[in-house]
């Protein structure tokens, strides 16, 4: 018998999301892995004893040089994302990287420029893109079943009893609401409409940090479609969507973002419900698929979320945040 051609991942970084990232890879047969990096040797020895990982670097560039490596996952806060992805692409080693993809677009336009250029895979870890379950919303959407798609309405809420300087809050790793879990709404109104809105308003409150705890947003669209999305780290609520249309509408259950439930009504009458769980309770383990499908097929990106398109959703929550005064010290 043919034994698996094993894809060889990497992790940088060994915080919250790594973690849970190399309990993924260690429930997926044809994942290998292989090694960890950390900025430090004992945090990466940690890390390695306890998620059965091959070989422990003491820095993100030995981790990037490790010849023995396809693809490297990284999970550090997000003003760090085109620093660490530069450093693995440039080494030739395929990158699939946390959300927000970067902090702003000038800085998602340089990430997916070196990509293109070093002919090496990138995709923006976008959980919801890959669970099954919003594949058939998806089908749903794409094959008329709810008529005309002219309003997309969704929310995103995660409270968390966060430290100041936590990556969550602390305005120098990127902290607030907007990059953390805006992105989510931002992202999934993007994917059901196919396309980039043509205005952008929103709201938001910025705490005494200068972090914003929550906003609103509401996009518009070229056929006059709408998107009303909320997001916050300070609110507990239903992290919920709804896609509406002309002859019905679809509700994905909270936490639609990882979605196990949803339901189509047509004339408000509930006329199908899908329900799936997440395999082994951990959805990074779909987007770690993708991944590898991508590289055993020899793609440079992922259709399910073009780099395109990430670089699209980072121009909107610039555009977003500009009137509310929010700015990262990577803008610049
Ligand atoms: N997909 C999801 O469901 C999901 C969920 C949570 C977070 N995320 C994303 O994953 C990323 C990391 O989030 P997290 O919650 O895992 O963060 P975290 O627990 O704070 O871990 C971040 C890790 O980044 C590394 N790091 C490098 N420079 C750092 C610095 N100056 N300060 C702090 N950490 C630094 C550290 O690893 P070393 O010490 O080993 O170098 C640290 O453990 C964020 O972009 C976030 O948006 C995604």
């Amino acid at each position: 018998m043919n034994e698996i051609q094993k894809t060889r991942w990497g992790i940088l970084s060994t915080g919250h999301i790594a973690g849970r990232f190399a309990e993924a890879l260690n429930q997926l047969p044809d994942a290998e892995l292989a090694a960890v990096g950390s900025r430090d040797q004992s945090t990466a020895d940690a890390f390695a004893a306890k998620h059965c990982v091959s070989r422990a670097h003491a820095s993100y560039e030995s981790l990037a040089a490790d010849p023995d490596l396809d693809v490297i996952y990284i999970g550090t806060p997000h003003t760090f994302h085109l620093e660490n992805a530069t450093t693995c692409l440039r080494a030739g080693k395929a990158v699939l990287c946390e959300k927000a993809l970067t902090i702003n677009a000038a800085e998602a336009v340089e990430m997916v420029r070196i990509a293109r250029e070093k002919q090496v895979f990138l995709m923006e870890a976008m959980i919801p893109r890959h669970v099954p379950l919003m594949k058939q919303v998806l089908a749903w959407v794409r094959t008329g079943r709810i008529g005309e798609v002219r309003m997309v309405k969704a929310s995103r809420c995660a409270r968390g009893d966060f430290a100041p300087q936590a990556r969550q809050m602390n305005p120098a790793l990127g902290g607030g609401s907007l990059l953390d879990v805006g992105v989510y709404v931002i992202s999934f109104a993007s994917m059901i409409l196919g396309k980039s809105p043509i205005d952008a308003l929103g709201m938001t409150h910025l705490d005494s940090l200068g972090s914003d705890e929550q906003g609103v947003a509401l996009l518009k669209y070229d056929q006059g479609e709408i998107a009303n999305l909320t997001f916050s780290l300070r609110t507990h609520a239903v992290s919920d969507a709804y896609i509406l249309g002309t002859e019905g509408y679809i509700k994905i259950d909270d936490p639609f973002q990882v979605p196990t439930r949803a339901t189509l009504f047509l004339d408000k009458e509930a006329v199908e419900v899908l329900e799936e769980p997440i395999v082994d309770g951990n959805a990074l383990i779909y987007e770690a698929q993708e991944t590898m499908r991508c590289l055993r097929a020899g793609m440079l990106e992922s259709p399910l979320m073009p780099l395109d398109e990430s670089i699209e959703i980072m121009r909107t929550m610039d555009t977003l945040r500009q009137p509310w005064g929010l700015r990262y010290s990577n803008d610049g």
